[in-house]
């Protein structure tokens, strides 16, 4: 089934949460596509935006939107972001795209996280998805070696460098109970930058887009 409509309507409700005077944070997919396609509706309210990807930085810009750097915009009201998986408790797995680690940082800077998604990437227990985790470069082996430690079978993501200049190592066969415990313990292992948990700050909303309307859990 196309996920068109659903993606179409987490993203349109989204907009709900834009209040005039707003500096928006905008994630990085093809959900948040909509939610900037949708954004002409209500330009007029919006000061600015912070892109969570240069791509996503390049559709704000056609948009005629005002894009300001983090450190200018200081801290944000919102941010809209999509996941490749979500649970009823607001954890997610992100970083499908390669922008998990500016996701994370605008994620920690803003006051409400509102992430839209479609069915498909409701789970009841994170993993099936592959965790995506970015390193520096010289540490892409050692990290390997250490996440096959915790059971994961990491991969090297081919021909990718994200905006940061990084690599990405997608972890597959990971059963994620206990997400916040699993997301320090990756964070701990030198080399990494950042992995693609998103449960010690989780959504504050989560838009479930469906055929017909959109469920809304917080
Ligand atoms: C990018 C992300 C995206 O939010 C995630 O991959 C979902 O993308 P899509 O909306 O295309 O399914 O984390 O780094």
């Amino acid at each position: 089934m196309s996920q068109d409509k659903p993606k179409i309507a987490a993203a349109e409700a989204a907009l709900d949460f834009i209040e005039t005077g707003m500096v928006v944070g905008v994630g990085t997919g093809s959900t948040v596509d909509r939610f900037i396609a949708a954004l002409p509706k209500v330009k007029g309210k919006i000061d600015g935006v912070v892109a969570s990807s240069n791509a996503t930085e390049e559709k704000l810009r056609q948009q005629n939107l005002t894009v300001m750097t983090l450190d200018r915009s200081g801290d944000l009201p919102l941010y809209v972001d999509g996941a490749d998986e979500a649970t009823r408790h607001r954890s997610l797995i992100k970083g499908g795209g390669g922008a998990l680690t500016r996701e994370k940082v605008i994620a920690a800077a803003s006051e409400k996280f509102v992430c839209i998604v479609d069915p498909s990437k409701m789970v009841d227990v994170l993993g099936a998805y592959p965790l995506p985790v970015e390193v520096i470069p010289m540490a892409k082996s050692y990290v390997a070696r250490q996440l096959v430690k915790i059971w994961g079978q990491p991969m090297l993501r081919q021909g990718f460098d994200t905006d940061n200049g990084n690599l990405i190592l997608d972890v597959r066969n990971l059963d994620i109970p206990d997400p916040v415990k699993l997301e320090q313990s990756i964070n701990q292992i030198a080399g990494v930058v950042a992995n693609g948990i998103f449960a010690r700050r989780g959504a504050d909303m989560l838009l479930v887009g469906s055929e017909s309307g959109v469920e809304s859990i917080s």
